[in-house]
């Protein structure tokens, strides 16, 4: 039987008034992309900050490799393999493409090793490798506040791997992309997985890009979760066509 790496029991989180997430319950698969679908103010990107340990949740469980982890923060979630990316990129404008890489790896364990000039040529490479693997090569020494909204995604994409996460949660990598880069954005992500074995967990607003990506899409409505399945199965589901299909 198939091993979930990330578990999320009944796990509810409110802002004042406001519920957010209400009775979760999900669980991604060891090595598999999986989506999460939804309409606006759901409460998607809220599920993600509660799984890297961006804010404490209100009731329920979460466990990363039958680690219950709900009650970690962020940086000791991202030692243990787990990091997202945010739905706004979050990276150095004014620094180039190869220091962005550079500094990012500070989540790492051990990483005041970083201090040793081996350690940095290392580093250094890696990073250069990785902007190979997503696109930027040529962009390396460009300062990253002048790259594209979607070359800035991709740089995003690639500083996440610069810390070998054994599990990415991206929130909506494609928003923003120019629809001709997006497949090229779908091949890097299947890639990542495939190729340097990252499970992947994926909102995304993009129907056509999920449901050719995840092999298994929960969708949530109003911080509830409505209904989860194949995509096949999700794509037909009535309900999901009324809260949210219906309207895209
Ligand atoms: N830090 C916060 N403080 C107060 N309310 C918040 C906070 N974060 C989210 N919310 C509210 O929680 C609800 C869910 O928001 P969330 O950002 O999780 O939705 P989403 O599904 O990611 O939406 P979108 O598709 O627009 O990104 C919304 O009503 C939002 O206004
Ligand atoms: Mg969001």
């Amino acid at each position: 039987m198939a091993e979930n790496v990330i578990e999320v029991s009944n796990v509810s989180k409110s802002f004042g008034g406001v519920k957010a997430n209400v009775d979760i319950t999900m669980a991604v698969e060891r090595g598999s992309i999986t989506g999460i679908i939804g309409p606006n103010g759901c409460g998607k990107s809220t599920l993600f900050n509660s799984i890297v340990g961006y804010h404490p949740i209100d009731a329920g469980s979460i466990k990363f490799e039958n680690q219950e982890i709900s009650h970690l923060r962020v940086g000791d979630i991202a030692r243990l393999g787990m990091l997202r990316t945010f739905q706004q990129t979050r990276i150095y404008s004014k620094m180039d493409c190869v220091d962005n890489m550079q500094i990012s790896v500070s989540h790492r364990p051990g990483s005041q090793s970083t201090m040793f000039a081996s350690r940095r040529g290392e580093i250094r490479e890696r990073a250069e490798h990785l902007l190979e693997f997503v696109g930027l090569y040529s962009k390396r020494n460009l300062i990253s506040g002048d790259l594209s909204f979607g070359q800035q995604k991709l740089l995003e994409f690639a500083m996440a791997l610069m810390n070998e996460p054994k599990v990415l949660l991206l929130d909506e990598p494609t928003a923003g992309i120019n629809p001709t880069l997006i497949n090229g954005l779908i091949d890097r992500l299947r890639r990542a997985n495939e190729e340097l074995g990252i499970t992947l967990c994926v909102i995304e607003h993009n129907m056509r890009v999920i449901m050719n990506l995840a092999s298994h899409i929960y969708c949530l409505s109003n911080g509830k979760m409505l209904a989860d399945g194949k995509p096949e199965a999700l794509q037909n589901d009535p309900r999901v066509i009324d809260a949210y299909l219906g309207g895209h």
